[in-house]
């Protein structure tokens, strides 16, 4: 579809061509590790798509300056090897238990995929595979915030953040966990820390 054919169309000539776009062009694309070749181009996308105000967010101060998760910072890439898509996890404690113990989890984000590929599936495949890898390493818990709307249909909720805080503002609704081994964050309360590596200063401007 052109950029023409799209100003120039009314509303259902539009839904109906991307339908047939979509029918009859479906996304080709892999997903792969994430390599530290990948850290520009990750940064550009995730500028275009969540834009400046991406790293003024409360899940940031649980990010910055840390190392993500071995084996879950995925991307996604079209049949060039352009990236479409990027998520990653981060090591977190979700508050703590009540003998004072941490409760090490991960917290996803961002998850973002390229306005172009929007509603192919590409989001979908990034998340179902980071949650089979955290699975598959052995973490018990993946934390987030994001649309419910989106995450509900990974299993990802708002009531077992109930007792847990973001360390800045949150809406609650929005503020989602997924457990990976059933009641996992059963009495764990208290504000999300970061306990992932902490990159070098070099290294630290490109994750
Ligand atoms: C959210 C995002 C990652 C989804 O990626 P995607 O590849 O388009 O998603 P998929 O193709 O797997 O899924 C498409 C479905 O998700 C829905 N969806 C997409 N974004 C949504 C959102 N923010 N809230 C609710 N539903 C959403 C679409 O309507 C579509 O629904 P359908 O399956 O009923 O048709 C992508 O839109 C994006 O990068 N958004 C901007 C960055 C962002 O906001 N990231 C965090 C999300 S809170």
């Amino acid at each position: 579809m052109s950029a023409s054919s799209v100003a120039a169309g009314t509303t259902a000539e539009l839904l109906a061509a991307q339908t047939h776009n979509l029918a009859h062009n479906p996304a080709s694309f892999s997903i792969a590790h994430e390599t530290p070749a990948d850290s520009s181009a990750r940064e550009a996308l995730l500028d275009r798509v969540m834009g400046e105000g991406r790293k003024r967010k409360s899940s940031e101060k649980l990010r910055r300056k840390r190392v993500p998760a071995y084996g879950t910072a995925l991307v996604a890439r079209d049949d060039n090897g352009a990236m479409i898509g990027t998520v990653r996890l981060w090591h977190i404690s979700a508050g703590k238990r009540a003998c004072g113990e941490d409760v090490p989890a991960l917290l996803l984000g961002p998850l973002a995929v390229e306005d172009a590929y929007a509603g192919r599936g590409v989001g979908s495949r990034l998340m179902r595979q980071a949650i089979r890898n955290a699975q598959a390493l052995g973490h018990k818990a993946i934390l987030l915030v994001g649309d419910p709307e989106y995450y509900n249909r990974f299993g990802f909720v708002a009531a077992k953040t109930s007792a847990l805080a973001m360390p800045g503002p949150v809406e609650r609704h929005r503020f989602l966990a997924l457990e990976l081994e059933e009641n996992y964050l059963d009495g764990a309360s208290g504000v999300l820390s970061a306990t992932g590596k902490l990159t070098s200063e070099r290294l630290a401007t490109a994750v």
